[in-house]
């Protein structure tokens, strides 16, 4: 299997390779024209003919752009013969639009695998992506591997903060996993509810069920923190009813503008996350557990 990269995942792609070997790699330089087009460019096409890939793929940041470079790599191994590809996207981009909120709205999670199928991807390996249902539900006739890295990364963080700390959902999408978190590691576990305003964006967070968090310890557990809003507001709530210390682990750190400003506004105090996107907080590396995954293909 041939191992195929960004040059912007030249690391991940060697962290990759310790962890599983590749008959041989194949880099996608960039270039950018002075109107804003891309254009991808493989090094040795003559390798390609006949033979499997597998593409690691981080399209965050300039999403939109990583996107469009993607699509024009998996259409160059196509025209150069290509067997089967293997398609990794550590973090899933517009996983949140999954589907149409409000009347009239694009469904573009449907959209972006719509578009991996026609490009012949067959196997889509992500790492916890923020709604596996909808995810599976659009991918019928492509397979697709789910690597679920909560319980390493999860643990990894009660190691640094301790084990008598709470597990909270800031939502009750992250419920059932806190829920499975907390049983798998004998720790307490609680959900809170969250309600976004569809058009203003307005997020209110209330506690699910009365529970006893004054002078506890807590880790809110999320899959992502983009503008930190959803963390700030459930931090805030959970001081006011008595938290010692609120600590956060997300799988993937978006941490957009001043994320983390508000989330250190808000009285966090530490955050905890992989490196499915490049960022300073990373506890976990993902590489290892993509390739034990990878082997089983
Ligand atoms: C939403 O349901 C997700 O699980 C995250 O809680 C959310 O996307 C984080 O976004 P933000 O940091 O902008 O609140």
């Amino acid at each position: 299997m041939i191992l195929v990269y960004p040059e912007f995942n030249a690391a991940n792609a060697n962290e990759l390779s310790k962890n599983l070997g590749f008959q041989s790699s194949i880099e996608v330089k960039t270039r950018v024209f002075p109107n804003g087009e891309v254009l991808a460019r493989l090094s040795r096409t003559d390798t390609i003919a006949g033979n499997d890939v597998c593409i690691f793929f981080s399209t965050y940041p300039n999403t939109n752009t990583r996107l469009q470079l993607l699509y024009q790599t998996l259409e160059t191994l196509n025209y150069y013969g290509a067997r089967e590809i293997s398609l990794i996207l550590p973090y899933l981009s517009y996983s949140r639009q999954d589907k149409r909120f409000l009347e009239g709205e694009a469904l573009s999670l449907k959209l972006i695998i719509d578009f991996l199928k026609s490009l012949n991807v067959s196997n889509l390996l992500t790492v916890n992506p923020h709604n596996k249902d909808a995810l599976l539900q659009f991918s019928k006739g492509m397979k697709i591997t789910i690597i679920d890295v909560f319980n390493e990364l999860v643990s990894s963080a009660l190691k640094l903060i301790g084990n008598d700390a709470v597990l909270v959902a800031p939502d009750m999408g992250r419920c059932d996993d806190v829920k499975r978190l907390g049983e798998a590691l004998n720790i307490t576990h609680v959900c809170l509810e969250k309600r976004r305003d569809r058009v203003t964006g307005e997020v209110t967070i209330s506690l699910k069920n009365v529970f006893d968090i004054n002078g506890k310890k807590v880790l809110i557990v999320d899959d992502e923190i983009s503008t930190g809003g959803t963390i700030s507001k459930a931090a805030k709530l959970l001081k006011k009813l008595g938290a010692k210390h609120v600590y956060v682990a997300a799988i993937h750190l978006l941490l957009v503008k001043n994320a983390v400003d508000r989330l250190n506004k808000a009285g966090i105090s530490a955050i905890f996350g992989t490196n499915t996107i490049s960022n300073p907080y990373s506890i976990l590396k993902v590489e290892p557990l993509i390739a034990k995954s990878l082997s089983t293909i």
